[in-house]
């Protein structure tokens, strides 16, 4: 589903990543991690086309992910969910519009939106805030508002950049449920985190990244 073939990246001058190989099959649940600086976050925007390779092959689907053409950077997106810092949401929108949103670019019917939007914030434990707007909202509600909106497509591909970074533990084992339950109905997911609670016992493949480089995977 995904794979990396001798994937490099620079800023400026400095090598980020180097000569990356990886390959992540369909319905996998993999995760990433390594010390601060270790290019984790840089790893996952490339494969959501947010930032370019300079080197290197990457794949995604039926996607060569550094080679797109204008018409297909959107096509992408709408295969991957994304939880990613940068990636905040829309603080004219109210917290239902901010999750419909997806499903509304996917050519959803309103009626099927809300069944769909609604079962999503119960989940999180959010239905009461669902006419609220984000900026009223704390920061691991907003976080789980985002983690909704990521999942609510049922994307095949869910990318996760420190998902639990503003959440309490409990809330955190509560959202690794949720993902485990994406996993299990077929997404594949690529989670980039420092809590290892997220993947200790899971049985699942950690890779850690330091200084660009694949240093070592193992078994969570
Ligand atoms: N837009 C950018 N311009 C220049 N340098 C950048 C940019 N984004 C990241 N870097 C640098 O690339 C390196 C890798 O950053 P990245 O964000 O991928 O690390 P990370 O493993 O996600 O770290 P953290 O655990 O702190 O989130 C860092 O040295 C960072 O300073
Ligand atoms: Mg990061």
């Amino acid at each position: 589903m995904i794979t990396f073939r001798n994937v490099s990246k620079y800023y400026e001058d400095e090598p980020v990543l180097k000569n990356i190989d990886l390959a992540i099959g369909k319905g996998e649940m993999v995760f990433l991690t390594g010390p601060t600086g270790a290019g984790k976050s840089t790893l996952l925007k490339l494969l959501y086309a947010a930032e370019l390779p300079d080197g290197g092959e990457i794949l995604l689907g039926d996607f060569n992910v550094g080679q797109l053409s204008h018409a297909e950077v959107p096509l992408l997106r709408r295969s991957i969910g994304v939880v990613f810092q940068d990636f905040k949401l829309l603080e004219n929108l109210t917290v239902y519009d901010n999750v419909a949103l997806a499903l509304r670019i996917r050519g959803r019917k309103e009626k099927e939106i809300k069944g769909i939007v609604l079962e999503a914030l119960k989940d999180i434990h959010l239905r009461h805030k669902v006419e609220s707007y984000p900026p009223t909202l704390s920061g691991g509600e907003q976080q789980r508002v985002v983690i909704a909106r990521a999942m609510v497509s049922e994307p095949s591909v869910l990318l996760a950049d420190e998902p639990t970074g503003n959440l309490d533990p409990d809330t955190s084992k509560y959202v690794a449920r949720l993902f485990h339950e994406a996993n299990i109905h077929g997404t594949t997911i690529l989670i980039a985190t420092h809590n290892r609670e997220l993947y200790k016992n899971t049985g699942k493949r950690v890779i850690r990244l330091d200084n660009g480089v694949i240093i070592g995977e193992e078994i969570g």
